[in-house]
């Protein structure tokens, strides 16, 4: 018999998710919250929830692993494909020096490793650089993206002039998998970062930062708090991306929107 999430449960659950990300679960949410946390009820072996969030105040690796399971990261490689064209065009382009990116909630780094195959491909010609900084709050997917590992299903989101170029078929025990290059992999570095808190100040500047999709999670003073802290690492003329169903109408000035989706400071 499976334990049930009571309302009382839940609300006390949607506290802590907020208290530690920011995140506001919606109440709609409370059916998925109980599934994803049955698992840590079933490895404690407890009868409730209440029992569970009991441990998890006492216990701050425990807390990491909360975040890992109540977040989404839903991603895939080239979303929003327009977003790397505008890269292309309009930042590798103009780029007279080496170009810093951000990839601000990276998920498993689909993102970043597009970002990353569109740069390789415009400036090694040029002998310019490239660094993307990819960050999230869940540990989990930060390890995923680190390692470059994928499942073949995401093979048909890459174009083939990408995958011929950066992306290594799996054998043996990788079989039915792809790897992204190591010449790729080594411009990229990975943190533990939460947008809601103080952003560490040897981050430097970036040109472009994908801030997409994970501004939906969160409430409009929420909202405002993480556009401002992030473009604070915009360069002047830097470029801040963010989803296709996201704004920031009503929501700060500290950018100006370019087109839907794309602001500049
Ligand atoms: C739906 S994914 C978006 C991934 C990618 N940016 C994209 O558009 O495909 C949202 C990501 O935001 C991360 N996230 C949620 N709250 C966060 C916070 N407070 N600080 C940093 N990342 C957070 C989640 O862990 C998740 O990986």
């Amino acid at each position: 018999m499976y334990a049930k999430l009571t309302d009382k449960e839940f609300e006390t659950f949607r506290e802590f998710i907020k208290k530690i990300s920011g995140i506001h679960m919606k109440p709609e949410k409370k059916i998925l919250i109980e599934s994803r946390l049955a698992k840590r009820l079933r490895y404690y072996n407890l009868s409730n929830y209440s029992a569970y969030f009991d441990i998890l105040m006492k216990d701050d690796v425990e807390q990491q692993m909360f975040i890992d399971i109540i977040t989404t990261n839903e991603t895939s490689f080239f979303r929003e494909h327009h977003h790397f064209e505008f890269l292309r065009d309009h930042v590798l382009a103009n780029a007279r020096d080496n170009v810093r990116i951000w990839s601000a909630a990276c998920s498993i780094g689909a993102e970043a490793y597009s970002a990353a195959f569109v740069c390789d491909e415009a400036l090694s010609a040029r002998h310019l650089r490239y660094e993307i900084v990819c960050s999230d709050i869940n540990t989990e997917v930060i390890k995923t993206a680190q390692i470059g590992l994928y499942p073949e299903k995401f093979i048909s989101q890459i174009p083939q002039k990408y995958l011929k170029k950066y992306c290594l078929k799996g054998k043996g025990k990788y079989e039915g998998h792809f790897i992204i290059d190591d010449k790729i992999k080594q411009n990229l570095l990975f943190r533990r970062l939460n947008l809601l808190e103080p952003l560490p100040s040897d981050m430097g500047q970036f040109d472009l930062i994908f801030l997409r999709n994970m501004l939906i999670y969160f409430d409009a003073s929420e909202k405002r708090k993480i556009v401002e802290n992030v473009s604070s690492k915009l360069k002047k003329d830097g470029y801040l991306l963010i989803g296709h169903s996201e704004t920031l109408f009503n929501i700060t000035n500290c950018v100006k929107q370019l087109k839907p989706t794309i602001y500049t400071k």
